[in-house]
């Protein structure tokens, strides 16, 4: 007899039963005043007020189909007008209420380079290249260092498509992302102590590991700019930091590449930031983290966020004390 045995990452952490998570959804859309229900390939979630980007020109690819490996990440998705509305973009401004002056975010047209240890340099239009790309939809867990977290409705596709795509040579070990620099348009990049433009990387194995994803779209639409349009990366098992917005570069190299917040600050922020609550960060603890979108609950933060049957493999030669930060 076939007995499907759900993989951790699919467990809940508080035994999301169907009637819990549909309970705690019901109170969430009553909470927040939301008028329905947003229903996306068979996903659903409170639905906000924001509207699918006008004139989009890949509107006609979302939603996507669900991969049911990733269907259900075990917690409430979050409302989509509470995480359209509190985000990291430091582009656009240090605090959390970016949404507004994100809307200068030009997203046409838009390219990505590929570069470094490539069989050919390539520089695509992302209309292009999202079309060549296998897209589906995932919820995933996010943790951000600063000890909140999320669930998210992604459109997009696993970063491996789009290595293979670029067809690194054998001797890369990294991939390298780059974020737009564009003062004019971004206001935060005017903020000439940060090393702009944003910086993050991963190894060859996290990069190809099924877990790490580019999203192109969220609750079932392109992605709006605040998220990082038109790209964006979400590595769920790291702290939300390495989750690069609005990608313009892929590079492959040999040596490991400085992310913008080592570059910041070493001592604090390092490259692998992979969650683990047994290691306080410098100046707070991240035992717990605060689930947004509910009225303030905490709940017990997991290693790898909950993921690690997926990635904890990726790091046997790692030294461990390089490995949570
Ligand atoms: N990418 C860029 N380019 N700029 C940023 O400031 N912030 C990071 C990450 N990616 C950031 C970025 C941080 S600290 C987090 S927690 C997540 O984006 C936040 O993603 P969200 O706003 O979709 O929650």
């Amino acid at each position: 007899m076939f007995i499907k045995r759900p993989k951790s990452w699919e467990i809940p952490e508080n035994k999301a039963s169907s009637e819990a998570t549909f309970l705690n959804r019901r109170t969430l859309i009553k909470a927040a005043g939301f008028s329905g229900i947003g229903v996306a390939a068979g996903l659903s979630w409170p639905s906000g007020t924001m509207q699918a980007a006008e004139n989009d020109p890949t509107a006609d690819l979302y939603p996507a189909t669900v991969n049911p490996a990733y269907a259900d990440a075990g917690k409430p998705i979050t409302p989509e007008d509470v995480n359209s509305k509190y985000n990291n973009f430091y582009e656009f401004g240090s605090h959390k209420r970016i949404f507004n002056e994100a809307q200068k975010l030009k997203t046409r047209p838009w390219s990505v380079t590929f570069d470094g240890l490539v069989d050919k340099e390539m520089t695509v239009d992302f209309d292009t290249l999202v079309r060549a790309m296998p897209l589906e939809d995932r919820v995933y867990r996010h943790r951000c260092v600063e000890a909140w977290s999320m669930v998210i409705p992604w459109s997009g596709f696993p970063l491996k498509a789009l290595v293979d795509y670029a067809q690194p040579l054998s001797s890369a070990k990294y991939v390298r992302f780059e974020t737009f620099n564009d003062s004019k348009m971004a206001s935060g990049q005017r903020q000439i102590w940060y090393p702009w433009p944003y910086i993050e990387g991963l190894t060859m194995a996290e990069a190809t590991n099924d877990l790490a994803f580019i999203a192109t779209g969220a609750y079932g639409k392109p992605l709006a700019k605040q998220f990082g349009a038109p790209l964006r990366l979400h590595t769920p098992w790291k702290y939300g930091f390495k989750s690069i917005k609005s990608i313009v570069r892929v590079s492959f190299t040999e040596e490991r590449p400085v992310s913008f917040w080592e570059e910041v600050n070493s001592k604090e922020y390092g490259f692998y930031a992979n969650v683990n609550p047994k290691v306080p960060h410098k100046r707070w603890s991240q035992a717990t983290e605060e689930v947004l979108g509910t009225g303030g609950e905490r709940v017990p933060t997991q290693l790898y966020n909950g993921y690690g049957e997926q990635v904890a493999n990726l790091y046997s030669d790692v030294p461990e004390e390089q490995l949570y930060f």
